[in-house]
């Protein structure tokens, strides 16, 4: 496989680029403020655009950039029930002209009304994807691998894109970012960049793509993965193998596999059940920064890093940036549970 330059990989055209850089002064001073806290950027990558946005646009512009160079008709993918990977697929199939099925599994123990149809799902159906509502995650493996071998003998052309979207060319898509943000860092005088990356992690892609970014660049940023699916050690073995592919794929050497950080202890009860900190998180960005975090990926994130802040894990002598990996959909399916009934009541 010959060696790639970055900007040769062909994009499908979707998102706003650059996503902001926006410095949250007052999520500082809510945390202890100057002497007690670091100081905290977040890179608005809920701001990508195309539908509510969020990190997923950034991994299709080049997973759709490189497949639609073939002659793609349809695309299929897999995700829970309130995926925002697969309403940022629906979306991006949308623009392109390209059809879209949704294999949505019941991996969440969450079974009500909201859950199973407001939210993204309400927007896939908007998209006008077509859903197929699984009971759990090998039934949705099953169904997905049906699905393409059907609509391949039926003559159509078809891209199925993985879980996440983290494969080679979505990981890619983070290294992207990375140039993105670190120019914009040195733009506005951070001279040294950033210390450490605070960012939410499941299917690796997004701090893979970071990670590599930061060595490519060769700039001095430790990157936290707060885990938002799974144990640290499985999602860290993930990461080390999709930075090892798109560093070949870029003809360099990948990141030194200890360097990778992923942190579980703010996973609480499990993927998409929330914690007492994810609830304090997305409260706090939205009342401090008006930034609406999600109650599965970002929302634990924000509470990683202000657990880490908090205990003095993350010094105040550090400069912080936090990416907001998007998923703000999924609030509309929590609602109750973030607020709590009483503020539904007249
Ligand atoms: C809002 C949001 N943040 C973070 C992530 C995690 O990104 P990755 O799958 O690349 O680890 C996802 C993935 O589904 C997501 O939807």
């Amino acid at each position: 496989m010959p060696v790639r330059a970055l900007d040769a990989i062909p994009r499908a055209g979707l998102g706003h680029w650059p996503t902001p850089l926006q410095r949250c002064d007052r999520l500082r001073a809510a945390l202890g403020g100057l002497g007690s806290c670091p100081e905290i950027w977040v890179k608005r990558e809920d701001c990508s655009g195309v539908a509510f946005g969020g990190n997923k646009v950034r991994k299709l512009d080049l997973i759709l950039g490189e497949a639609a160079r073939g002659d793609l008709d349809v695309v299929i993918t897999f995700g829970a029930v309130q995926s925002n990977h697969c309403r940022q697929t629906a979306a991006a199939c949308n623009m392109l002209g390209i059809d879209c099925e949704l294999v949505l599994a019941k991996i969440v123990p969450r079974h009500d009304e909201l859950y199973e149809h407001g939210g993204n799902v309400l927007l896939d159906h908007l998209l006008g994807a077509t859903l197929h509502l699984v009971d759990d995650a090998i039934a949705g493996l099953e169904l997905l691998h049906e699905r393409q071998s059907e609509l391949e003998a039926a003559g159509r052309r078809v891209l199925s894109v993985p879980f996440g979207g983290s494969d080679l060319m979505g990981t890619l898509g983070y290294v992207v970012a990375t140039e993105e943000w670190a120019r914009q860092a040195a733009g506005v005088g951070l001279a040294g960049g950033f210390d450490r990356v605070v960012l939410a992690t499941s299917t690796g892609g997004t701090y893979a793509g970071t990670l590599l970014g930061v060595k490519r660049r060769g700039l001095p940023t430790h990157v936290t993965g707060i885990s938002a699916y799974g144990d640290a050690a499985s999602a860290e073995l993930g990461i080390v193998g999709l930075m090892a592919a798109a560093a070949t794929e870029l003809g360099i050497g990948p990141p030194d596999p200890r360097l990778v950080e992923v942190r579980d202890e703010f996973l609480g009860g499990g993927y998409g059940i929330l914690t007492d900190g994810v609830i304090e998180a997305v409260r706090l960005f939205a009342q401090t920064e008006s930034l609406l975090l999600d109650p599965v990926y970002s929302g634990k994130a924000g509470a990683g890093l202000i657990s880490l802040i908090r205990s003095g894990e993350i010094a105040a002598s550090e400069r912080v940036l936090f990416i907001h990996t998007g998923g703000g959909p999924g609030l509309f399916a929590y609602g109750d549970a973030i607020l709590g009934r009483e503020a539904f009541s007249p």
